[in-house]
Formats: C-alpha cells, sequence, structure tokens
C-alpha cells in the first residue's frame, strides 16, 4: 500500500457491512497471505460491471475467488456470466467451494490452467476483462487478451503501480526490478495504445480501466 493504510481503512468503512462470506474470505486470504484485491476495488470491480451492463465477463487471476465474486455478483443482476481462469489446482478447488456457497456456481465458469494458454482458445468476446495475475506476464495477457475484448469493452488491471514501485525513482529490493520493470513497460504501452482510452486509478495497489474504443 502506497498511500496512508488509513485511508483505506477509511474507504473501507464507507462501504458499509459486507456479508460474512466476505469478510470470511477476507481472512482466509489474510491468513494464507493470498493477495487479493481490496474491499473498495472489488466494491468498484463490481459498480464498474454494474454501470457498463457487462454480459460477458472474464478474469485472469482467480485465487480462491473473492475479486470473483464481486464481479459475480454484479453480472447476477445484469444477466451476465463471468469466466475465471487460474493455474493454482487447490485454490481453483476452494473457490468453487466459495462459489456455491455465494449461491452463484451457475453464473461462473472456472478454468484452470496458464492463462497464455487458455486465452488463445476462447472464441467469444468479452465486454469486460478484470487482470490479476502474475505481475511479469501482463504484456503477455495484454497481447492475448486484445483481440478478444469487445468494441467498446472494458478491460481492468489491478497492482499496476506495485506499492508504489512503478513510480520512478522508488526505491526498492533488487529482486523486484524485473517485475517493476515489466510493469512500467506495460503501462506504457496500455496507455500509448491508440486502441484504447486509458486512466489509472492511485487506489488499492493501484488500478487502470482501459476502453477498447476501436471497433
Ligand atoms: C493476485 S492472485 C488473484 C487474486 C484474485 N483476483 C482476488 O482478488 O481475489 C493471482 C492469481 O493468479 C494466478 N496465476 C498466476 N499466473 C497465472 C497464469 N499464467 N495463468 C493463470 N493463473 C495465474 C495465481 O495462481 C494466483 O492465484
Amino acid at each position: 500500500m502506497f498511500y496512508p493504510f488509513e485511508m483505506e481503512r477509511y474507504l473501507e468503512t464507507l462501504l458499509g457491512k459486507r456479508d460474512p462470506l466476505l469478510r470470511e474470505m477476507e481472512e482466509q486470504a489474510l491468513k494464507e497471505t493470498i493477495p487479493v484485491v481490496t474491499p473498495t476495488v472489488g466494491n468498484f470491480l463490481n459498480l464498474l460491471v454494474h454501470m457498463s451492463k457487462a454480459q460477458a465477463v472474464l478474469e485472469i487471476g482467480t485465487a480462491i475467488g473473492y475479486s470473483t465474486i464481486w464481479l459475480a455478483r454484479a453480472t447476477e443482476k445484469t444477466g451476465g456470466h463471468v469466466t475465471t481462469i487460474d493455474m493454482n489446482k487447490d485454490r481453483r478447488r476452494r473457490a468453487l467451494i466459495y462459489f456455491e456457497r455465494a449461491g452463484l456456481q451457475n453464473g461462473i465458469t472456472a478454468l484452470e490452467g496458464d492463462a497464455r494458454k487458455i486465452l488463445p482458445t476462447l472464441d467469444s468476446k468479452f465486454d469486460f476483462v478484470f487482470i490479476d495475475a502474475a505481475k511479469g506476464e501482463y504484456l503477455d495477457y495484454l497481447n492475448l487478451i486484445y483481440p478478444l475484448i469487445a468494441p467498446e469493452g472494458l478491460l481492468v488491471v489491478d497492482n499496476v503501480l506495485f506499492r508504489g514501485w512503478v513510480v520512478p525513482e522508488s526505491t526498492f529490493a533488487p529482486k523486484y526490478d524485473r517485475m517493476v520493470g515489466g510493469l512500467r513497460q506495460f503501462l506504457q504501452e496500455l496507455c500509448e495504445n491508440p486502441d484504447f482510452s486509458t486512466t489509472v486509478l492511485p487506489f488499492g495497489d493501484g488500478v487502470s480501466i482501459s476502453r477498447k474504443c476501436k471497433l
């Protein structure tokens, strides 16, 4: 978190009470250091799907399904469907249990495998794509996802400012050089891509939102 922790906590209080299942997942993720989106980002994803009336939603990076549930609670209202991908078999298994408990199992398809292998096999278009998987692979996902985003579709990407270290002249341990460099290149290419209209929001861990404006 690169902006005051107190601010994130305060924004969380404004969300009101989350239901026990989401709270349980937040606690579980914290206990096991599974990097799920913050509640404010989850709420924001939900709002965006509602506002855009997205039908076909794709997520890269399910983990235990926390962000998927925020997305699927919106598609339940828009009449849409969420497809989510994760290569971790155990996390996917646990996500499926949470989807059942949330009563959302019919609104979610959870694919297991490397997104870089699965994406080229998908032939439908998506109105809304959320990327939240391996930070060093964001450029690969971007290239593979591009043809799958419907015209006027939205692309939302989490962790684009990664602890604020993506900002030039930040200091961080050398082991993060590659990841931070990859994220800088990703943001640069995304923001310079004339087929997308992009903005970056400095909340959570940094969230980018792009509209695919090329028809
Ligand atoms: C940050 S977690 C996702 C958190 C989730 N979006 C949430 O907020 O609840 C990243 C997930 O991406 C998965 N992942 C990493 N690289 C992947 C790849 N190439 N293909 C599919 N899944 C991948 C990991 O297994 C991990 O569970």
